[in-house]
């Protein structure tokens, strides 16, 4: 190739590779896959390696140059850096409402910009000639640091302004110098996959993402900062390209090439603006980014500029945050609470501290590995989080806080209910207690059993099984069906009507379906979707009683822990004992009925996600449907599994919410094999 058509293609897979940039970072769209796209880059790479002059600092090959700093430059803002209030509830957005209503002469209805606040750190670009000059972080909002390297690197920042859509004038002024403001964060798919990374390396794993984002801008090497992948969402323009609102800012910005906000809204009244906090207060845990609350700006910028700033804040913005899910308090015991299926849990009890509008007094720290990871000591200061209805975790030891009378945990060797030894299984990181009569053992497996997706008996909630217990009415699942409303009336609050009430729904749960059945078992490692696929493997108690081991392994979804967990567990006599005693006593398990066919995938929901490798997204569902299973375009509860290509969409966090199981291709290629 010539220099005059090198020249040319150059010209074009720039725009075309920043085509591409701003449809994945600004409009969140994927037209062709990371493959090809890093073709596109490839070619402008040997290109320019020929033709060196055709280099300019612009181009996408440029984003990882330097070399690593001895230090950061210091950099002076133009217009300071400043920060927000924050308020927590209604009533302080009413009475900021008030109080800059009072410092306006004509005092008519605000409307006001609503967007997400963006959990990270600030950023403020400059572009020259429309090209990025300069970034800095805030530092103290007069002088902060010069992060252009790394910067650079962050894909979702574009190097060179998107100039075509602006008027001949507005295009001029753009061209001179340009001030972008906005957050640097990183995905929460980036920080999983990240930390994976570090756990597949044996390193430690990072604690939170705005930490690290933080960390990677502070760099002195570049190619380190371009390894954490970080993200940019824009939200301030200060340079005046003609904006009147903040709503025109905002689509400024995303004519320039940024993305600028995916929720924003004008609202005009602080009804609407209430609305928009509940609403994303409900959302945004199904986003893939950190957002700790939104910000309501006054929408009109001259009325923004005239209320001016106080200390380090401007009047006409606010910071409306949700309550944070994290908070610190002191450990002031770890005990040790016995499962169903007699595992030994660590639980930190806390001084009571309110997390998310309620008040954590318990955490569970898992097991002994994860105390060692944390290194938590009884006494010490730690800080716990609330995700969702998620029990609270451990997640932090503040060392620095410790006075050094805390004290070290170790595992009791006699299990703390019943006294008999505890043991460790080999490759497992919990410890069980040995005795299979263990009080909190069998009083768990009785709370199972009458769970909801067991046999689901009405009115046996965990208070009158505890009662039925102390009475030593009730110790095993059999006893349940033995019991007489002659036994409960002496008992305290069983009136005659409710003693017959409970014996009634006992005798009516009678009749059970072979998968509630073995559910209720309560074997380890057996959830609801496998007693599920057992019943439509076996169809019956007796199959199932006597299957080898190879016939519980040969079962999808079953590996070798479960299947000889399974197997072991019908090897026990005590066990048969009990599924005898209650055939005896009149329960029936119904038999499972064959399905038409026996696909791997048999009444499975799959949904598809991104590119696969092999096959196209058409096949995969073809080969779905060929085993059994449906295909559905959106996650649900209801869905069993997500299958995640390259560059899978808001799906994937979807399924997280949702807890939905998601399988790589090669799961899912192995799932269907199975068939
Ligand atoms: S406007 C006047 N909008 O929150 C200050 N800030 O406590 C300009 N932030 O330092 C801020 N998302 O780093 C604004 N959509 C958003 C934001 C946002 C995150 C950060 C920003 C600022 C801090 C203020």
């Amino acid at each position: 190739m010539d220099m005059h058509s090198a020249r040319q293609r150059v010209k074009q897979l720039r725009a075309e590779i920043n085509r591409h940039r701003y449809q994945y970072h600004v409009l969140d769209r994927q037209e062709i896959s990371d493959a090809a796209l890093d073709s596109l880059k490839h070619e402008l790479q040997q290109l320019e390696e020929r033709y060196p002059e055709l280099i300019t600092p612009d181009s996408p090959t440029q984003r990882v140059g330097g070399k690593p700093l001895d230090d950061f430059k210091k950099v002076h803002h133009e217009h300071p850096m400043l920060s927000l209030n924050d308020v927590f509830a209604a009533g302080e957005v009413i009475a900021w409402e008030t109080r800059i209503s009072k410092l306006l002469p004509d005092a008519r209805q605000l409307d006001y910009f609503a967007e997400l606040k963006m959990d990270g750190l600030a950023l403020s670009l400059v572009y020259r000639g429309g090209v990025l000059y300069r970034a800095a972080t805030r530092g103290d909002g007069r002088i902060g640091e010069d992060v252009t390297q790394n910067v650079r690197t962050i894909e979702a920042v574009p190097l060179q302004l998107q100039l075509d859509g602006l008027s001949p004038t507005l295009r001029k002024q753009a061209l001179d110098e340009v001030e972008i403001r906005g957050e640097v964060y990183m995905t929460k798919r980036t920080f999983d996959a990240l930390n994976r990374e570090q756990e597949k390396r044996g390193e430690e794993l990072f604690a939170n993402p705005r930490n690290i984002a933080a960390g990677s801008i502070r760099q002195l090497d570049p190619t380190i900062t371009a390894s954490r992948r970080l993200s940019f969402m824009a939200y301030d323009l200060p340079t005046d390209l003609g904006q009147q609102t903040h709503a025109d800012t905002h689509a400024l910005l995303v004519q320039l090439g940024f993305r600028a906000g995916d929720h924003n809204q004008v609202c005009k009244t602080l009804d609407e603006v209430e609305t928009y906090h509940t609403m994303i207060g409900k959302k945004r845990s199904g986003f893939n980014y950190w957002s700790d609350g939104i910000v309501v700006t006054v929408n009109d910028i001259a009325t923004f500029k005239k209320l001016g700033v106080v200390g380090k804040a401007p009047r006409g913005s606010i910071a409306y945050k949700y309550p944070a899910e994290q908070a610190t308090t002191v450990v002031e015991d770890i005990q040790v609470q016995v499962g169903r299926t007699g595992v030994l849990t660590p639980v930190a009890h806390l001084r009571p501290v309110q997390v998310a509008g309620t008040t954590v007094s318990r955490a569970t720290l898992h097991n002994i590995d994860e105390i060692n990871r944390l290194d938590v000591r009884i006494g010490d200061t730690v800080v716990i989080q609330k995700a969702g209805d998620i029990i609270p975790d451990v997640v932090q030891v503040l060392a620095n806080m410790r006075a050094g009378s805390e004290k070290k945990f170790v595992m009791p060797n006699k299990c703390p209910v019943c006294g008999s030894s505890v043991a460790r299984r080999e490759g497992e990181v919990a410890y069980y207690c040995t005795n299979s009569s263990c009080y909190a053992l069998q009083h768990e497996q009785l709370r199972h059993f009458v769970s909801k997706k067991a046999f689901d008996i009405d009115g046996l909630g965990p208070k009158i099984l505890e009662q039925l217990s102390a009475a030593d009415l009730v110790k095993l699942p059999v006893d349940l069906f033995d019991l007489t409303e002659a036994d409960l009336e002496p008992l305290e609050r069983f009136a005659e009507q409710s003693a017959h009430n409970l014996v009634d729904a006992i005798h009516k749960a009678k009749k059970v379906s072979l998968a509630r059945f073995i559910y209720a078992l309560g074997i380890r490692h057996v959830g609801e979707e496998t007693a599920r696929s057992l019943a439509e493997t076996f169809h019956t108690i007796d199959r199932v009683m006597v299957a080898s081991l190879e016939d519980f392994q040969r079962i999808p979804d079953v590996g070798g822990v479960v299947g000889e967990s399974l197997y072991s567990y019908f090897q026990n006599k005590k066990n048969m004992q009990l599924i005898a005693g209650l055939q005896k006593r009149g329960v029936i398990i119904e038999r499972a009925v064959a399905q038409k066919s026996v696909g791997a995938l048999q009444g499975k929901k799959l949904v598809i996600t991104g590119t696969l490798a092999s096959l196209s997204r058409e096949e995969a569902a073809e080969r779905i449907r060929q085993a059994g299973g449906k295909v559905q375009s959106a996650v649900s509860a209801k869905t069993d599994y997500l299958v995640v290509g390259e560059n899978p969409g808001s799906k994937r966090e979807q399924a997280m919410k949702h807890r939905v199981p998601i399988l790589s291709e090669m799961d899912f290629l192995n799932l269907l094999k199975k068939a």
